[in-house]
């Protein structure tokens, strides 16, 4: 059993580690902005690789895309961003601090609605131990673990937030501590914006992409007429976002650069609840296969009030993190976004005009209404054999690779007692190991360093290696614990005699001798390399 219950054990353990550092640490940090270190880097790599591997590679019916970060404004206007990826905040009057207004808590005992409390109970309860005192200390904890639930709690759409009413009379700020000293509400965008050419009369305004899904759809036609794709089909992208978070410290799981793994996945309407099904299923087995621990993984279907307005359903895989008193929290949201953003496009380039007439000013822009026939407009889809032409629907799974990184982290690390000390290790599933095998010589002499050298040449061009000749081999085994090394192999005195090293895994420690011929092969095997 993992022994993290804090964000701070994860955080210096990734720390320590080598696999995270904080962003520009040597001038004090940047907030919400983490560097990926060695090890880091290895696993945030092999996520990815193992995504692109089950979405495009593996598939018949799904082609990649490498989309540009700065994108024509048109297009965030066109689809909704520049007007409404916004978060409700209030600012302090005190001591200005912009807080979301969904994460502000209240002075006084602040009142919990029902459903919050019986969603917590069954969270709580989840959580096992049936004991009088245990259940007792669930129900004093119901009040915190809803406080730390919304405190963390994803966007929620603006027109939702705005329609609310907001009683911030008794909510305290969290950074001085004034009592309903906060401004109206009022909208935030949450897109970075940054100028374009280098002249002042004809630089523009640009975007930091906060989703890489928009991409897809601009290039939906270029795919469509290169790309000899027949709906059903599916464009994948893995690349950064950004978005100016009013909400972060919550280490790599909210941030304000993080990167996406996006598949829209376009299909004939009528046809798109069983394509949502599938994607489903095919999503969260990803995670299981992965070494995610069922117990820790969880659907949940948003509410109809939560739904953006365009969207059929979706539904959020969620992780339980051992933070607090457990806490789902969403890896990845899949929906189903209807014909939606194609149509919007479609009305973006008929408004194009009016991006010239204003000098590129999207507030003043009202979007065209829909041609009449949009149904064959430019990014329509002509079905051959049915002879017909439609707008596609669109399933799409969007996942967050960072925090699929904290969430495979915080999974594998485990502690166990062994001959009375602790042994520290990530038990990794081999495929996102950073460093597959350890090779170790037992001393450095008798010719064991060259032989274990030779053997290190000739693995690391099929996997990532690591070699290590210094300390006791009983240290060198705990480094590569810790480090998550599925497999350690030593060269030792028999080796000299029968060409034979042995084998250590990492999980159950078992050794077994095997012929230096037939490494190779064993570990390309057990590594499924
Ligand atoms: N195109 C749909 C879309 O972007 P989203 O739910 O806003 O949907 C998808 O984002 C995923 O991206 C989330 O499930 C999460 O894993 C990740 N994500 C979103 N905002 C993030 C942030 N600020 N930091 C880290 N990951 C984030």
């Amino acid at each position: 059993m993992a022994k993290i219950t804090k964000l701070d054990d994860i955080v210096s353990l990734c720390k320590r580690r080598g696999f995270i550092f904080q962003s520009s640490e040597i001038y004090g940090g940047l907030a919400s902005c983490y560097d990926y270190g060695p090890l880091g880097v290895e696993l945030k790599n092999n996520v990815k690789k193992a995504w692109w591997k089950s979405v495009v590679q593996m598939r018949d019916d799904v082609v990649g895309l490498d989309c540009s970060i700065l994108m024509h404004p048109m297009v965030w206007k066109s689809s909704g961003h520049a007007d409404k990826f916004a978060d409700l905040i209030a600012e302090c009057k005190k001591c200005n601090t912009r807080t979301r207004v969904d994460h502000l808590q209240a002075a006084a005992e602040d009142k919990k609605t029902d459903k919050e409390i019986e969603l917590t109970k069954q969270l709580l309860d989840s959580m096992g131990g049936s004991s009088a005192e245990q259940t007792s200390r669930r129900q004093s904890d119901i009040g915190g673990a809803i406080d730390f639930i919304r405190q963390h709690a994803e966007h929620v759409s603006i027109d939702a937030a705005q329609a609310k009413p907001h009683d911030l009379s008794n909510k305290i700020c969290p950074n001085c501590g004034a009592v309903g000293a906060f401004t109206d509400p009022m909208p935030f965008n949450l897109m970075f914006e940054t100028q374009m050419g280098a002249n002042v009369d004809d630089s523009m305004t640009m975007y930091l992409r906060p989703e890489t899904a928009q991409g897809i759809f601009a290039n939906f036609r270029n795919v469509l007429d290169t790309a000899r794709v027949k709906i059903p089909f599916g464009i994948a992208q893995i690349g950064k976002s950004f978005r100016n978070e009013v909400t972060t410290k919550a280490f790599i799981f909210r941030t304000r650069e993080f990167e996406q793994a996006e598949l829209e996945f376009f299909c004939e309407p009528g046809t798109d609840d069983k394509w949502f099904e599938h994607w489903k299923e095919a999503r969260f087995n990803w995670y299981l296969n992965l070494g995610l621990k069922k117990e820790n993984l969880r659907f949940r279907e948003h509410d109809p009030d939560e739904l953006a307005h365009y969207a059929k359903g979706c539904v959020d895989v969620e992780y339980k993190f051992p933070f607090g008193s457990g806490d789902w929290q969403e890896l990845e949201g899949i929906a189903n976004r209807t014909d939606f953003d194609l149509r919007q496009h479609q009305r973006g380039i008929r408004t194009l005009n009016k991006w010239y007439e204003t000098n590129g000013d999207l507030a003043k822009i009202e979007l065209s209404g829909e041609a009449e026939d949009y149904q064959s407009g430019p990014l329509s889809y002509f079905d051959d054999q049915q002879k017909k032409r439609y707008i596609p629907y669109v399933i799409e799974p969007s996942a967050g690779i960072d925090r699929s990184v904290l969430a495979f982290l915080v999974d594998a690390y485990d502690e166990e007692e062994v001959r009375g000390e602790t042994r520290n290790l990530l038990r990794f599933h081999p495929t996102l190991a950073p460093i597959k095998v350890g090779i170790f010589p037992l001393v450095k002499k008798e010719g064991m360093p060259e032989i274990a050298v030779n053997i290190y040449n000739d693995l690391k061009k099929y996997f990532n290696c690591f070699y290590d000749e210094k300390g006791a081999v009983g240290r060198r085994y705990r480094r590569q614990d810790e480090a998550g090394t599925p497999f350690c192999i030593t060269i030792d005195g028999q080796t000299l005699q029968d060409q034979t090293v042995t084998l250590r895994d990492r999980d159950s420690m078992d050794q077994i001798r095997i012929s230096t011929d037939a490494l190779k092969a064993h570990l390309r095997d057990k590594l499924d390399m």
